[in-house]
């Protein structure tokens, strides 16, 4: 396994791509990347927003910006795959992801991607061969390679901390205070 996942996206654009890029970080964070770099437009409300995220619900996660995927890629001290529709079947190819022992770069594109990703990377990696979304073939890639753990991942330091419940929500304060409610309160917290 390697030591770190880190995540690149590609070409964020603020006006068009501002959920679908909070839900990718989102989902890169909970399935235990440790950075996400994006290129594309600056988006100062986007970091703050993902700052919140992790001063609330704990980890050591980080969002970077670059001005450029070329230095990124290129400066990789580690393995790297791209995700595409036109690459080879996931299933496939995560055996021999599997294998290494160093850094991670997983790359996701925006609009177009350009030709030097496909070049670089040490594998293309298909998620089905059809056309979807990053953030679905991001979470099914980072689940195939790194198995149940996917879903144990630590996030200490958090201010707030869910307790699995059948129904309803069960949420831990920081300092030992809970907040509970059903799944009929209406409210407008994201918790
Ligand atoms: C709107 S899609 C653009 C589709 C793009 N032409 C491609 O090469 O996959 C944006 C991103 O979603 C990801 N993506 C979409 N479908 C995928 C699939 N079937 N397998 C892997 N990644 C996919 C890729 O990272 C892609 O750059």
């Amino acid at each position: 396994m390697p030591m770190t996942i880190t995540v690149l996206r590609l070409g964020h654009r603020p006006q068009r791509d501002k959920r679908l890029s909070t839900h990718l970080i989102l989902c890169a964070r909970a399935l235990g990347a440790e950075k996400v770099i994006y290129t594309g437009m600056r988006d100062t409300r986007l970091e703050e927003g993902i700052a919140n995220v992790v001063t609330e619900w704990g980890g050591s996660f980080v969002l970077e910006y670059a001005s450029s995927h070329r230095g990124i890629i290129r400066n990789w001290d580690g393995k790297m795959v791209h995700l595409t529709m036109y690459g080879l079947q996931a299933h496939e190819a995560v055996k021999e992801v599997k294998e290494i022992d160093e850094p991670l770069l997983i790359v996701v594109g925006g609009a177009k991607v350009p030709w030097d990703v496909y070049e670089e990377a040490d594998w293309n990696v298909s998620v089905t061969t059809q056309p979807h979304s990053e953030v679905s073939a991001l979470a099914i890639f980072m689940h195939l390679f790194q198995g149940d753990a996917t879903l144990r991942h630590e996030f200490p330091g958090g201010r707030l901390r869910i307790t699995p419940s059948h129904r309803g929500k069960d949420v831990e304060v920081e300092g030992g205070r809970r907040k509970r409610g059903s799944a009929k309160t209406k409210s407008s917290e994201s918790t």
